[in-house]
């Protein structure tokens, strides 16, 4: 009989979002009367831009021909994209084009980058956030058992509650790898270039890697957060950075993300040499993966025109208003709200400490609103809960509504 990876008996239950759409669908085939609301999973809810349909359409006809038909393409992305991501989001930062790596999604790529590390490397991440970086760690058996107050055994946990202002402390003990979530998902809450700066000169004096998911870049709004990590100049030296297409243009259902791994960020080696690791993930994507497809990128490469940056530019305003309309009327209601700003999440903090799955199903069960829990997020997240802004108006208005109207804070 095959033997298993017993890493994986060590997850705790299901991946965050299969449980709440599982408890939702619950609510729902017992109460189909009900009018839910589902400000849960940050998934968009706009239309794709229509610059980007135009492109595709354009690109589905190309594929009809044989003169214009494409097979396989580069697995790393066609050079029409990764050179207009290069001029419009890494000008001037000296990104070159073999250090940018497209794929069908930053999901993907936050998982399968740990494959070009040792086992062995210790981990660190910050406390709450996205489920993926923890879960795909546990799996690779890069962490101990589940313990009962909810963390794995040798993980770093960087706490970031309102206390600390969400801003995490540098670890007492060296870590080898870093994970860093700027816009933070679920707090919404961002590093100013002075404290993105400081995680930099760590990484560097104790020669870790950060693990940079930008995934909500094109939603910060303030001056002196960094669009990009490579903002640093330093960081081309101990950086990955995560990129997708699916908050910024709608991309949630059509795939499309990639990573910037420049080749000046080395690991150590078995044998003690110093290794770059853009070659090790060059190796890895052409091998496990055959290449994001054409009419997607073509897709893609549309947000970069100027009627796409229009575009784009409307979708992302639509849902920061949406955020508003939260944070604002929760606000104005008594309630403790984070985020919002400079991102797509609203981090609101349970009345009266209540525990966030009991707060989940209280308001699913009492309001028809569905949130994430923010204790699926870490044990940090206890007592916090997540609303997304990616919902249509009409419904984030009456779900702002119902949430003031019903519950006492
Ligand atoms: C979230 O809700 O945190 C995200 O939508 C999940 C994802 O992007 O995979």
């Amino acid at each position: 009989m095959a033997n298993i990876n017993d890493n994986y008996l060590k997850l705790a239950g299901s991946y965050l979002f299969r449980e709440t759409a599982r408890r939702r669908a619950a609510f729902i085939e017992a109460h189909p009367e009900a009018d839910v609301i589902s400000l849960g999973i940050g998934d968009v809810t706009l239309p794709l831009p229509q610059a980007c349909i135009q492109a595709m359409h354009k690109a589905v006809d190309e594929m009809a021909s044989a003169d214009t038909f494409r097979g396989y393409g580069p697995e790393q992305g066609y050079s029409f994209l990764v050179d207009k991501i290069i001029e419009n989001n890494y000008k001037g930062l000296g990104i070159e084009s073999d250090e940018v790596f497209v794929s069908d999604g930053a999901k993907s790529d936050c998982g399968n980058i740990q494959e070009i590390f040792s086992t062995d490397n210790t981990i660190a991440i910050t406390d709450p956030v996205y489920p993926v970086y923890l879960d795909t760690n546990v799996m690779a058996g890069r962490t101990g058992t589940l313990q009962p107050d909810g963390r794995y055994q040798g993980v770093t946990y960087l706490a970031c509650n309102a206390e600390n202002n969400f801003c995490p402390e540098l670890p007492e003990k060296p870590v080898d790898l870093i994970y860093l979530c700027c816009p933070n998902n679920p707090t919404g809450t961002t590093l100013t270039r002075e404290q993105l700066k400081k995680w930099v000169d760590y990484a560097l004096e104790h020669d870790s890697i950060i693990l940079f998911d930008a995934a909500y870049n094109a939603y910060i709004t303030e001056e002196d957060v960094p669009r990009t990590i490579f903002e640093i100049p330093e960081a081309k030296n101990c950086a990955i950075e995560f990129r997708s297409f699916s908050k910024t243009a709608g991309f949630t259902g059509t795939r499309c993300g990639y990573i910037v791994l420049p080749k000046t960020v080395t690991g150590k080696a078995a044998d003690g040499s110093r290794q770059a690791l853009n070659p090790l993930w060059n190796r890895r994507h052409t091998t496990k993966f055959n290449g994001t497809a054409y009419i997607i990128q073509r897709g893609a490469e549309a947000i970069f025109t100027p009627e796409g940056k229009t575009q784009v530019k409307e979708m992302i305003g639509y849902y920061m208003e949406n955020a508003r309309i939260i944070r604002e009327g929760l606000t104005a209601a008594g309630v403790t709200a984070f985020g919002g700003i400079n991102a797509p999440y609203i981090w609101l903090k349970t009345p009266d400490s209540m525990p966030s799955w009991d707060f989940f199903d209280k308001l699913l069960n009492d309001v028809h609103i569905v949130g994430t829990p923010g204790a699926g997020f870490g044990p940090c997240g206890e007592g916090y809960f997540r609303l997304t802004s990616f919902g249509n108006r009409e419904k984030t208005i009456e779900a702002v509504d119902r949430i003031k109207n019903s519950l006492k804070f």
